[in-house]
């Protein structure tokens, strides 16, 4: 069970332990709320989480995170979810740190976001492919379940990733969609795949509020992608 309820419906019971899955969207979508609230979910039942972002510093994380009604901060300071600010030409370490501090927090849980990041500074697909792979194999090393944010490119949301090589390597793709549809943009999330699980294959539609994210999953999207 991820503790977000809609999602555990759509996945009949939730991401199978050890699993990596892509949250793939295009700019805006939700993502990094997504993963934060499964780490806050998480950290809600025992289980502790890290987050590794490669593009803010834990105080701006913190800041656009502030405006939800999210217990955060006691997390924070229990250890329970830690957020680490990773610079990415620093790259080569980046094995280490993720695998320490799992270590040092007891992690079961752990958000890299975003891989689309780490692409800006590695050119060669091959190793990001290699990262992915090495990524989840330290997770599924560890018991830790992984969620991997990966920007789709907005020019072509059937484009899940820019690289084209995540969704070969991840256990599941979750998809977060922002479209517009008449006059306003609304916002849903389709299960692209899931290993081991007889999850939805329907489109459901999804908001952000001051709670975080509420998925609706008796709902389907009017999405034209
Ligand atoms: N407190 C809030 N209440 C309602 N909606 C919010 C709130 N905070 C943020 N949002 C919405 O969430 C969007 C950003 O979500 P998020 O940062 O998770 O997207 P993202 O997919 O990670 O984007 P990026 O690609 O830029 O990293 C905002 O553009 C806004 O529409
Ligand atoms: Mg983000």
């Amino acid at each position: 069970m991820t503790g977000i309820d809609g999602l555990d419906v759509l996945l009949e019971g939730g991401i199978p332990k050890n699993h990596t899955v892509l949250v793939a969207g295009t700019s805006g979508s939700g993502k990094s709320i997504f993963s934060m609230q499964f780490l806050l979910a998480g950290a809600e039942k025992g289980e502790p989480g890290l987050y590794i972002t490669f593009e803010e510093d834990e105080e701006s994380v913190l800041k656009v995170l502030e405006e939800f009604s999210w217990n955060l901060k006691k997390h924070i300071k229990a250890d329970k979810i830690r957020i680490i600010r990773y610079d990415p030409y620093r790259f080569q370490d980046i094995m280490d740190i993720i695998s320490s501090n799992i270590k040092q927090m007891g992690a079961k849980r752990v958000v890299i976001d975003s891989i689309s990041a780490i692409g800006l500074y590695i050119q060669d697909v091959r190793e990001i492919r290699k990262t992915l792979v090495d990524i989840q194999s330290l997770a599924k090393s560890t018991g830790c379940t992984a969620l991997i944010v990966t920007e789709a490119p907005s020019d072509n949301p059937k484009r899940l990733s820019r690289f084209d090589v995540e969704e070969f390597v991840a256990d599941g793709i979750l998809v977060l969609y922002y479209t517009p549809v008449a006059n306003e943009y609304t916002r849903s999330i389709f299960v692209w795949k899931m290993r081991g699980t007889s999850h939805s294959k329907k489109i459901h539609p999804f908001k952000i509020t001051k709670d975080g994210i509420t998925i609706y999953p008796k709902e389907e999207a009017l999405v034209k992608l």
